[in-house]
Protein backbone atom coordinates (compact mmCIF):
# COMPACT_ATOMS: atom_id res chain seq x y z
CA UNK A 1 0.00 0.00 0.00
CA UNK A 2 2.79 2.59 1.08
CA UNK A 3 4.76 1.37 -2.05
CA UNK A 4 1.93 1.89 -3.91
CA UNK A 5 1.37 5.34 -2.93
CA UNK A 6 4.99 5.79 -3.24
CA UNK A 7 4.91 5.19 -6.79
CA UNK A 8 2.20 6.94 -7.54
CA UNK A 9 3.58 10.00 -6.08
CA UNK A 10 6.86 9.76 -7.93
CA UNK A 11 5.00 9.24 -11.32
CA UNK A 12 2.74 12.22 -10.99
CA UNK A 13 6.00 14.03 -10.10
CA UNK A 14 8.09 12.69 -13.13
CA UNK A 15 4.57 13.23 -15.65
CA UNK A 16 3.54 16.66 -14.22
CA UNK A 17 6.86 18.33 -13.59
CA UNK A 18 7.43 19.66 -16.41
CA UNK A 19 4.04 21.71 -16.43
CA UNK A 20 4.94 22.68 -12.68
CA UNK A 21 5.54 26.23 -12.36
CA UNK A 22 5.59 25.52 -9.01
CA UNK A 23 9.34 23.81 -9.23
CA UNK A 24 11.03 26.94 -8.04
CA UNK A 25 8.42 28.26 -5.44
CA UNK A 26 8.60 25.20 -3.47
CA UNK A 27 12.25 25.11 -4.44
CA UNK A 28 12.18 21.59 -5.13
CA UNK A 29 10.35 18.45 -5.01
CA UNK A 30 10.59 17.55 -0.87
CA UNK A 31 7.86 15.31 0.51
CA UNK A 32 7.65 13.94 3.78
CA UNK A 33 7.03 10.04 2.96
CA UNK A 34 10.90 10.71 1.39
CA UNK A 35 12.31 7.89 3.72
CA UNK A 36 9.30 6.07 3.78
CA UNK A 37 10.91 2.87 2.24
CA UNK A 38 14.66 3.41 3.44
CA UNK A 39 14.93 4.97 6.79
CA UNK A 40 11.44 4.41 7.46
CA UNK A 41 12.39 5.14 11.82
CA UNK A 42 14.19 8.22 11.10
CA UNK A 43 11.85 10.52 12.80
CA UNK A 44 11.74 8.29 15.69
CA UNK A 45 15.30 8.46 15.75
CA UNK A 46 15.39 12.24 15.29
CA UNK A 47 12.78 12.73 17.77
CA UNK A 48 14.13 10.43 20.82
CA UNK A 49 17.40 11.83 20.39
CA UNK A 50 15.81 15.70 20.44
CA UNK A 51 14.21 14.71 23.43
CA UNK A 52 16.94 13.49 25.70
CA UNK A 53 18.91 16.52 24.76
CA UNK A 54 16.08 18.87 25.64
CA UNK A 55 15.82 17.34 28.89
CA UNK A 56 19.13 17.34 29.98
CA UNK A 57 19.30 21.40 28.75
CA UNK A 58 16.01 22.90 28.06
CA UNK A 59 17.98 25.51 26.17
CA UNK A 60 18.38 23.22 23.73
CA UNK A 61 15.15 23.01 21.51
CA UNK A 62 15.64 26.74 21.05
CA UNK A 63 19.81 26.28 20.23
CA UNK A 64 18.62 23.58 17.56
CA UNK A 65 15.35 25.54 16.07
CA UNK A 66 17.60 28.44 15.17
CA UNK A 67 20.48 26.04 13.97
CA UNK A 68 17.52 25.53 11.32
CA UNK A 69 17.39 28.88 10.14
CA UNK A 70 21.02 30.04 9.98
CA UNK A 71 21.07 26.95 8.02
CA UNK A 72 18.15 27.88 4.74
CA UNK A 73 19.45 31.62 5.11
CA UNK A 74 22.96 30.55 3.66
CA UNK A 75 22.74 28.84 0.52
CA UNK A 76 19.26 27.07 1.22
CA UNK A 77 18.70 24.47 3.49
CA UNK A 78 21.87 22.29 2.46
CA UNK A 79 23.32 21.68 6.11
CA UNK A 80 26.22 24.20 5.35
CA UNK A 81 26.03 25.28 8.76
CA UNK A 82 27.53 22.32 10.09
CA UNK A 83 30.55 22.51 8.09
CA UNK A 84 33.60 22.70 10.04
CA UNK A 85 36.42 24.80 8.47
CA UNK A 86 38.98 22.33 6.31
CA UNK A 87 40.95 22.34 3.01
CA UNK A 88 39.11 25.49 0.80
CA UNK A 89 35.97 25.64 3.39
CA UNK A 90 35.86 28.33 5.49
CA UNK A 91 33.15 27.83 8.34
CA UNK A 92 29.72 29.72 8.54
CA UNK A 93 30.75 28.82 12.35
CA UNK A 94 33.22 31.63 12.51
CA UNK A 95 30.80 34.33 11.18
CA UNK A 96 29.02 37.05 13.29
CA UNK A 97 25.59 35.93 13.79
CA UNK A 98 27.27 32.39 14.52
CA UNK A 99 30.40 32.77 16.71
CA UNK A 100 30.14 32.25 20.36
CA UNK A 101 26.56 31.88 19.89
CA UNK A 102 25.30 28.72 16.84
CA UNK A 103 25.30 25.84 19.00
CA UNK A 104 23.42 22.31 19.10
CA UNK A 105 26.21 20.85 16.83
CA UNK A 106 26.96 18.26 19.60
CA UNK A 107 23.35 16.93 19.00
CA UNK A 108 23.41 16.81 15.15
CA UNK A 109 26.11 14.65 15.56
CA UNK A 110 24.83 12.28 17.78
CA UNK A 111 21.54 11.62 15.34
CA UNK A 112 23.60 11.13 12.12
CA UNK A 113 25.87 8.62 13.99
CA UNK A 114 22.51 6.97 14.83
CA UNK A 115 20.81 7.34 11.74
CA UNK A 116 24.50 6.10 10.04
CA UNK A 117 23.89 2.79 12.14
CA UNK A 118 20.35 2.25 11.42
CA UNK A 119 20.13 3.02 7.36
CA UNK A 120 23.62 4.06 6.33
CA UNK A 121 24.22 6.92 3.75
CA UNK A 122 20.66 7.63 3.21
CA UNK A 123 19.23 10.68 5.70
CA UNK A 124 21.24 14.67 4.92
CA UNK A 125 22.01 16.07 7.49
CA UNK A 126 19.63 19.14 6.00
CA UNK A 127 16.44 16.91 6.54
CA UNK A 128 18.20 15.74 10.15
CA UNK A 129 18.41 19.77 10.95
CA UNK A 130 14.71 20.23 9.49
CA UNK A 131 12.94 17.42 11.52
CA UNK A 132 15.10 18.90 14.49
CA UNK A 133 13.43 21.92 14.53
CA UNK A 134 9.97 20.96 14.19
CA UNK A 135 10.49 18.17 16.98
CA UNK A 136 12.30 21.04 19.12
CA UNK A 137 9.26 23.61 18.74
CA UNK A 138 7.02 20.69 19.32
CA UNK A 139 8.61 19.30 22.66
CA UNK A 140 8.63 22.80 23.91
CA UNK A 141 4.98 23.37 23.49
CA UNK A 142 4.51 24.35 20.01
CA UNK A 143 2.72 23.46 16.69
CA UNK A 144 3.67 20.04 15.12
CA UNK A 145 3.86 20.34 11.13
CA UNK A 146 4.41 17.40 8.66
CA UNK A 147 8.09 17.57 7.10
CA UNK A 148 8.89 17.68 3.52
CA UNK A 149 12.08 15.75 3.24
CA UNK A 150 14.44 14.94 0.51
CA UNK A 151 16.82 17.64 1.03
CA UNK A 152 20.99 16.56 0.57
CA UNK A 153 23.73 18.47 1.60
CA UNK A 154 26.08 20.85 0.58
CA UNK A 155 29.74 20.63 -0.98
CA UNK A 156 30.74 23.71 0.59
CA UNK A 157 30.24 26.75 2.70
CA UNK A 158 29.63 30.66 2.49
CA UNK A 159 30.62 32.69 5.70
CA UNK A 160 29.88 35.91 3.67
CA UNK A 161 26.44 34.40 2.96
CA UNK A 162 25.96 34.04 6.67
CA UNK A 163 27.29 37.40 7.64
CA UNK A 164 25.06 39.13 4.97
CA UNK A 165 22.00 36.91 4.58
CA UNK A 166 20.84 36.66 8.36
CA UNK A 167 19.43 39.49 10.01
CA UNK A 168 20.80 41.26 12.80
CA UNK A 169 19.14 42.31 16.16
CA UNK A 170 20.18 45.82 15.25
CA UNK A 171 19.10 45.95 11.16
CA UNK A 172 16.42 48.42 10.81
CA UNK A 173 13.15 46.72 10.14
CA UNK A 174 13.23 47.20 6.09
CA UNK A 175 16.53 45.50 6.37
CA UNK A 176 15.45 42.79 7.70
CA UNK A 177 12.34 42.65 5.48
CA UNK A 178 14.52 42.48 2.51
CA UNK A 179 16.44 39.52 3.93
CA UNK A 180 13.61 37.51 4.26
CA UNK A 181 12.29 38.75 0.80
CA UNK A 182 15.62 38.17 -0.86
CA UNK A 183 14.37 33.94 0.78
CA UNK A 184 11.10 34.29 -1.22
CA UNK A 185 10.03 34.93 2.56
CA UNK A 186 7.03 37.57 3.46
CA UNK A 187 5.95 39.75 6.38
CA UNK A 188 3.97 37.01 7.48
CA UNK A 189 6.71 34.59 7.92
CA UNK A 190 9.16 37.27 9.10
CA UNK A 191 6.27 37.92 11.92
CA UNK A 192 5.27 34.18 12.59
CA UNK A 193 8.90 33.46 12.59
CA UNK A 194 10.23 36.03 15.10
CA UNK A 195 7.95 34.42 17.63
CA UNK A 196 10.39 31.63 17.81
CA UNK A 197 11.68 34.21 20.54
CA UNK A 198 9.19 32.74 22.38
CA UNK A 199 11.84 30.04 23.47
CA UNK A 200 15.80 30.46 24.26
CA UNK A 201 18.93 32.91 25.14
CA UNK A 202 20.34 36.25 23.97
CA UNK A 203 23.51 37.39 25.00
CA UNK A 204 23.71 41.01 26.30
CA UNK A 205 26.13 42.02 23.05
CA UNK A 206 23.18 41.48 20.94
CA UNK A 207 21.08 44.10 22.48
CA UNK A 208 23.09 45.95 24.47
CA UNK A 209 22.94 49.10 22.63
CA UNK A 210 19.50 49.59 23.56
CA UNK A 211 19.91 49.87 26.87
CA UNK A 212 22.62 52.48 26.32
CA UNK A 213 22.68 54.57 23.52
CA UNK A 214 20.16 53.50 20.93
CA UNK A 215 20.25 56.43 18.52
CA UNK A 216 23.51 57.30 18.99
CA UNK A 217 22.66 60.32 21.77
CA UNK A 218 23.64 58.33 24.75
CA UNK A 219 19.79 57.78 25.34
CA UNK A 220 18.03 53.93 25.83
CA UNK A 221 15.83 52.67 23.30
CA UNK A 222 12.14 54.61 24.43
CA UNK A 223 10.15 51.91 23.10
CA UNK A 224 11.82 49.70 25.70
CA UNK A 225 9.88 49.72 28.91
CA UNK A 226 11.65 51.50 31.07
CA UNK A 227 12.01 49.11 34.50
CA UNK A 228 12.56 46.30 31.90
CA UNK A 229 15.89 48.30 30.90
CA UNK A 230 17.13 49.11 34.17
CA UNK A 231 16.67 45.29 35.26
CA UNK A 232 18.65 44.30 32.13
CA UNK A 233 21.40 46.91 32.89
CA UNK A 234 22.00 45.11 36.51
CA UNK A 235 23.40 42.16 34.00
CA UNK A 236 24.42 43.91 31.20
CA UNK A 237 26.98 46.85 31.72
CA UNK A 238 28.09 49.27 29.50
CA UNK A 239 31.19 47.50 28.58
CA UNK A 240 32.12 43.80 29.53
CA UNK A 241 29.69 40.71 29.97
CA UNK A 242 29.11 40.67 26.50
CA UNK A 243 28.36 36.62 26.46
CA UNK A 244 26.37 37.11 29.71
CA UNK A 245 22.66 35.48 28.89
CA UNK A 246 19.25 36.21 28.86
CA UNK A 247 15.69 34.93 28.31
CA UNK A 248 14.32 36.16 25.28
CA UNK A 249 10.91 35.37 26.74
CA UNK A 250 10.68 36.58 29.98
CA UNK A 251 7.33 35.03 30.98
CA UNK A 252 7.82 31.35 30.08
CA UNK A 253 10.93 31.18 28.67
CA UNK A 254 11.69 28.00 27.80
CA UNK A 255 7.81 27.39 26.71
CA UNK A 256 6.63 27.79 23.18
CA UNK A 257 3.71 30.25 23.42
CA UNK A 258 2.66 33.65 22.22
CA UNK A 259 3.89 35.28 25.26
CA UNK A 260 6.89 36.66 22.83
CA UNK A 261 3.88 38.51 21.40
CA UNK A 262 2.34 39.58 24.52
CA UNK A 263 5.81 40.78 25.46
CA UNK A 264 6.27 43.14 22.74
CA UNK A 265 3.35 44.68 22.85
CA UNK A 266 4.22 45.58 26.79
CA UNK A 267 7.36 46.94 25.55
CA UNK A 268 9.41 43.79 26.88
CA UNK A 269 10.77 42.43 23.54
CA UNK A 270 14.18 41.97 24.23
CA UNK A 271 16.06 42.54 20.73
CA UNK A 272 15.69 45.67 19.23
CA UNK A 273 14.56 43.20 15.55
CA UNK A 274 11.82 42.04 17.72
CA UNK A 275 9.82 45.38 19.02
CA UNK A 276 10.40 46.95 15.57
CA UNK A 277 8.03 44.45 14.33
CA UNK A 278 5.30 46.86 16.75
CA UNK A 279 6.88 49.72 15.83
CA UNK A 280 8.44 50.76 12.84
CA UNK A 281 5.19 49.01 10.52
CA UNK A 282 1.88 48.77 10.09
CA UNK A 283 1.06 45.41 8.70
CA UNK A 284 3.67 43.62 10.93
CA UNK A 285 2.06 45.50 13.82
CA UNK A 286 -1.37 44.20 13.26
CA UNK A 287 0.52 40.56 13.03
CA UNK A 288 1.80 41.05 16.37
CA UNK A 289 -1.30 42.16 17.94
CA UNK A 290 -3.28 38.99 16.32
CA UNK A 291 -0.85 36.66 17.09
CA UNK A 292 -0.87 38.20 21.01
CA UNK A 293 -4.49 37.41 20.86
CA UNK A 294 -4.73 34.27 19.53
CA UNK A 295 -2.31 31.86 20.24
CA UNK A 296 -3.83 29.05 17.96
CA UNK A 297 -3.46 31.58 15.05
CA UNK A 298 -0.23 32.01 15.87
CA UNK A 299 0.80 28.42 15.94
CA UNK A 300 -1.13 27.84 12.88
CA UNK A 301 1.01 30.60 10.66
CA UNK A 302 4.02 29.14 12.42
CA UNK A 303 3.90 25.79 11.43
CA UNK A 304 2.79 27.29 7.44
CA UNK A 305 5.79 29.44 7.64
CA UNK A 306 8.55 27.02 9.05
CA UNK A 307 7.45 24.60 5.90
CA UNK A 308 8.15 27.75 3.99
CA UNK A 309 11.52 28.51 5.26
CA UNK A 310 12.72 24.35 5.29
CA UNK A 311 11.85 24.85 1.24
CA UNK A 312 14.48 27.72 0.70
CA UNK A 313 16.70 26.35 -2.33
CA UNK A 314 17.05 22.85 -1.00
CA UNK A 315 19.47 20.44 -3.14
CA UNK A 316 17.74 17.57 -4.48
CA UNK A 317 18.41 15.03 -6.81
CA UNK A 318 21.77 13.98 -7.69
CA UNK A 319 22.78 17.39 -6.10
CA UNK A 320 24.78 18.24 -3.48
CA UNK A 321 25.81 14.25 -0.95
CA UNK A 322 24.54 12.69 1.77
CA UNK A 323 27.15 13.44 4.14
CA UNK A 324 28.53 10.24 6.14
CA UNK A 325 29.42 13.04 9.08
CA UNK A 326 27.53 16.71 8.94
CA UNK A 327 30.73 18.34 9.75
CA UNK A 328 33.05 17.50 6.87
CA UNK A 329 31.99 16.78 3.22
CA UNK A 330 32.60 12.83 1.34
CA UNK A 331 36.47 12.42 0.62
C1 LIG B 1 13.88 38.26 12.13
C2 LIG B 1 15.16 38.36 12.26
C3 LIG B 1 15.94 37.71 13.38
C4 LIG B 1 16.94 38.29 14.08
C5 LIG B 1 17.50 39.69 13.89
C6 LIG B 1 17.36 37.33 15.08
C7 LIG B 1 18.40 37.55 15.98
C8 LIG B 1 18.68 36.72 17.04
C9 LIG B 1 19.67 37.01 18.04
C10 LIG B 1 20.58 38.23 18.06
C11 LIG B 1 19.64 36.01 18.94
C12 LIG B 1 20.52 35.89 20.17
C13 LIG B 1 21.85 35.33 19.76
C14 LIG B 1 22.94 35.49 20.81
O1 LIG B 1 23.04 36.57 21.39
O2 LIG B 1 23.74 34.54 21.00
C15 LIG B 1 18.64 35.08 18.51
C16 LIG B 1 18.32 33.93 19.19
C17 LIG B 1 17.41 33.01 18.70
N1 LIG B 1 16.78 33.05 17.49
FE1 LIG B 1 16.65 34.64 16.26
N2 LIG B 1 16.61 36.20 14.97
C18 LIG B 1 15.73 36.38 13.94
C19 LIG B 1 14.85 35.44 13.46
C20 LIG B 1 14.77 34.15 13.91
C21 LIG B 1 14.08 33.08 13.25
C22 LIG B 1 13.37 33.22 11.90
C23 LIG B 1 14.22 31.98 14.03
C24 LIG B 1 13.71 30.58 13.81
C25 LIG B 1 12.94 30.19 12.83
C26 LIG B 1 14.98 32.37 15.19
C27 LIG B 1 15.26 31.57 16.27
C28 LIG B 1 16.00 31.95 17.36
C29 LIG B 1 16.09 31.18 18.59
C30 LIG B 1 15.28 29.93 18.90
C31 LIG B 1 17.00 31.83 19.42
C32 LIG B 1 17.52 31.37 20.79
C33 LIG B 1 18.72 30.46 20.53
C34 LIG B 1 19.38 29.86 21.75
O3 LIG B 1 18.94 30.06 22.88
O4 LIG B 1 20.40 29.15 21.56
N3 LIG B 1 15.32 33.69 15.07
N4 LIG B 1 18.08 35.53 17.35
Amino acid sequence: MVNSINFLLLFSLLVFAPFCHCKKKVGGYLYPQFYDDSCPKVEEIVKSIVAKAVTKEPRMAASLLRLHFHDCFVKGCDASVLLDSSGTIISEKRSNPNRNSARGFEVIDEIKSALEKECPHTVSCADILTLAARDSTVLTGGPSWGVPLGRRDSLGASISGSNNNIPAPNNTFQTILTKFKLKGLNIVDLVALSGSHTIGDSRCTSFRQRLYNQTGNGKSDFTLDQNYAAQLRTQCPRSGGDQNLFVLDFVTPVKFDNYYFQNLLANKGLLSSDEILLTKNQVSAALVKKYAESNDLFFEQFAKSMVRLGNITPLTGSRGEIRKHCRKINT
